[in-house]
């Protein structure tokens, strides 16, 4: 069995894992790719050889990340990411816990597990609010508040149509951005690339067609970036700040499967051969 033989684990194949696969090939590091929803664990006989050394995660669904990474991890192999991280990570409430814990500066959060809690902590923040679901991605079921009504209302369709998770009430100031936000990619302990997402909504991500342009690096963004890998380990992350109106940053949310295209396109960056080369840089440690 070659030791160092790479797998990848996905649900879909998009351009990014093709320059993923691209990238290894053009190297030749041998590879396999595995479809998350072919594969099978058996958790009763764990103890085969498996053929891999590492696998890099590229599920788009938190929970399927999470668990298969977790099966891996059983059988013995190296992670990225480490299935601690996705768990952290990929639940915006757990992320937002170890950020105050360590006084890293995020929008101010505040969470209630019932309705009328609920609606005494928007009215506490004050209105305009957002309300997120705790695990979730690509701006989906975001809601920006105004009002009591809307409140009620929203809080309400939460209660009654939402799955368990949607009762969880996840309640944030809302920014007054510029038109924008940031996000740092980042392997292992270095940041990788850089860019604003820019919109007319208010929700940037790339998926609700903001766009993409380069961002110039300052110091505050890489103290922010670099106090965010301490507190949550090194991996492959995209850290989303948001700038207020005085320039001052908060980290938004941390991302453990990282989507690149974007970045691709506003800067030039190879980012698939830097997630190579810190794939090696894990097998070789
Ligand atoms: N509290 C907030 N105030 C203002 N804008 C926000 C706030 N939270 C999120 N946004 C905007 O919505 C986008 C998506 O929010 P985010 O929390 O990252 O959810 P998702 O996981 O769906 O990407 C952010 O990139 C940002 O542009
Ligand atoms: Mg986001």
């Amino acid at each position: 069995m070659e030791k160092h033989k790479l797998a990848i684990c996905a649900s879909k194949i998009r351009k990014e894992e093709k320059d993923i696969f691209l990238c290894l090939e053009k190297r030749k590091i041998s590879y396999d790719y595995i479809d998350s929803g072919k594969v099978k664990f058996h958790l009763y006989n764990n103890h085969s050889l498996s053929p891999y050394r590492a696998v890099l995660n590229r599920c788009i669904s938190y929970y399927t990340s999470l668990y298969a990474m977790q099966c891996f991890e059983s059988q013995g192999l190296l992670t990225v990411n480490h299935s601690s991280i996705i768990d952290l990570c990929g639940d915006k409430l757990k992320t937002s816990v170890v950020l105050s814990k360590h006084n890293i500066a995020t929008p101010k959060t505040a969470v209630a597990f019932d309705y009328d809690s609920a609606l005494e902590l928007i009215e506490e923040i004050g209105y305009p609010v957002v309300i997120k679901p705790i695990v979730g991605s690509w701006g989906r079921l975001l809601a920006k508040i105004s009002d009591r009504y809307a409140a009620e209302s929203i809080l309400e369709h939460k209660k009654v149509l939402g799955s368990p998770i949607h009762h969880i009430f996840y309640i944030q100031e809302f920014m007054q951005k510029p038109d924008r936000d940031i996000r740092i990619l980042v392997a292992g302990n270095e940041i990788i690339g850089s860019m604003y997402r820019r919109s007319n909504h208010w929700i940037t991500n790339t998926a609700r067609d903001a766009i993409p342009e380069a961002c110039q690096l300052t110091e505050d963004m890489i103290r922010l970036t670099k106090a965010c890998i301490e507190v949550v380990g090194e991996g492959l992350l995209a850290i989303d700040l948001i700038e207020n109106q005085h320039g001052e940053l908060f980290v938004n949310e941390i991302n453990p499967t990282m989507e690149f295209k974007g970045m691709e396109q506003a800067t030039d960056i190879n980012i698939a051969d830097h997630i190579v080369d810190y794939l090696i840089k894990v097998c070789d440690s």
